[in-house]
């Protein structure tokens, strides 16, 4: 089979794409034939070794798929080949079929095509687990969503208001404002060209947001932790600026302020239970039309470092996928 190779923590621009031996169903695992892959910016950082985790070399990058049961393996029960799924992979799937725990596999709904599918479960899953677990957020609460126009900051556009929450989405320049519009968002504000704190003190009429969702961290962090309102919950989800903020520990103590750490991956892998039923809430919120995964581009698997140049370039609207 076809398959994106990593051989070294290097620049993605290094990657390789190459014939490798199909792999094999080992005990409780399925063969997912793949139809579409999930592109999220982990797969760069671990690419270039900069993730949390280093996997041993050489290793095939990607994290989520969605496609059909190929064969299963020893003891597996309740999938079967043709089976349509999803599978949350970490690594293995930017290729034309993996091997997967058949723990990390979910049926999808009929009327889910592949790219939606694959392109539902990190960004999803993470603001499911963010926004539930983590902010506890409340029907009527204000949802601020920095990079809101990008992977998981439409996913917590479409979940907040899902949740009844109010959405104030901040992104740079027109087109990502529009996504983010498009994904449910109330009201908008570019923070490249508007003063953040003042312009969320301003929507919020003085009172202050009640939740800030920061995928992007850099500059933008700070003044969206001094827009937060009493008993505020900061969520920290990730760093796509590049720089991690430093943050003056009173601006948690002047407003009784919380911040939040949100690792979905390591938190998925302590309380499965609790993250099945996250995701199965997923797909009966895709059902009911309530969220719907934005893909603005999908490229073969050829051309990953295109998608990966579109991360970095900042061009996603939503999610970008490869196709198998
Ligand atoms: N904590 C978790 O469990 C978890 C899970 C998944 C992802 N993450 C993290 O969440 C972050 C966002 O992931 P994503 O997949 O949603 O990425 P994404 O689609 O690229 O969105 C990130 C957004 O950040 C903004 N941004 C600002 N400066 C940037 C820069 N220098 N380079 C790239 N983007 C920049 C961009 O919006 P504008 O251009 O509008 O500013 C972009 O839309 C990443 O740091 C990722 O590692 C965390």
């Amino acid at each position: 089979m076809k398959a994106v190779i990593c051989k070294d923590f290097a620049p993605y621009q290094n990657l390789s794409v190459e014939e490798v031996e199909d792999p094999k169903a080992g005990p409780g695992q399925v063969i997912v034939d793949i139809k579409a892959a999930g592109v999220n910016f982990p797969d760069i950082l671990l690419v270039e070794g900069k993730y949390q985790m280093k996997p041993p070399l050489p290793f095939i990058p990607g994290g989520e798929v969605a496609g059909v049961v190929e064969t299963v393996g020893e003891g597996v029960a309740g999938f079967k080949p043709g089976d349509r799924v999803v599978a949350a992979t970490l690594l293995d799937g930017f290729a034309e079929k993996a091997a997967v725990a058949a723990s990390q596999v979910a049926p999808i709904p009929d009327v889910m095509p592949f790219e939606e599918a694959a392109a539902l479960i990190t960004t999803y899953a993470t603001t499911i687990h963010a926004l539930k677990q983590r902010a506890e957020l409340k029907d009527g609460e204000t949802l601020v969503v920095l990079g809101a126009g990008g992977g998981v900051g439409t996913a917590a556009c479409q979940l907040g208001k899902a949740y009844g929450a109010r959405v104030i989405a901040c992104a740079r320049g027109e087109e990502k404002l529009a996504t983010a519009k498009q994904a449910g968002a109330d009201e908008l504000v570019d923070y490249d060209a508007e003063d953040l704190k003042a312009r969320l003190k301003e929507l919020t009429s003085g009172k202050g947001a009640d939740v800030v969702y920061d995928a992007v961290g850099g500059a933008y962090s700070e003044p969206a932790m001094r827009a937060l309102g009493w008993g505020g919950r900061f969520l920290v989800i990730g760093f796509a600026a590049g720089d991690i903020p430093k943050m003056p520990l009173n601006l948690a103590l002047l407003n009784s302020r919380d911040i939040r750490g949100v690792f979905w991956g390591a938190w998925a892998g302590q309380f499965p239970k609790e993250n099945g039923a996250n995701m199965a809430e997923l797909f009966e919120l895709y059902v009911a039309g309530k969220i719907k995964p934005m893909v603005s581009a999908s490229y073969p698997l050829e051309d990953v470092t295109k998608a990966f140049d579109d991360l970095m370039a900042r061009r996603v609207k939503g999610k970008v996928v490869l196709t198998a």
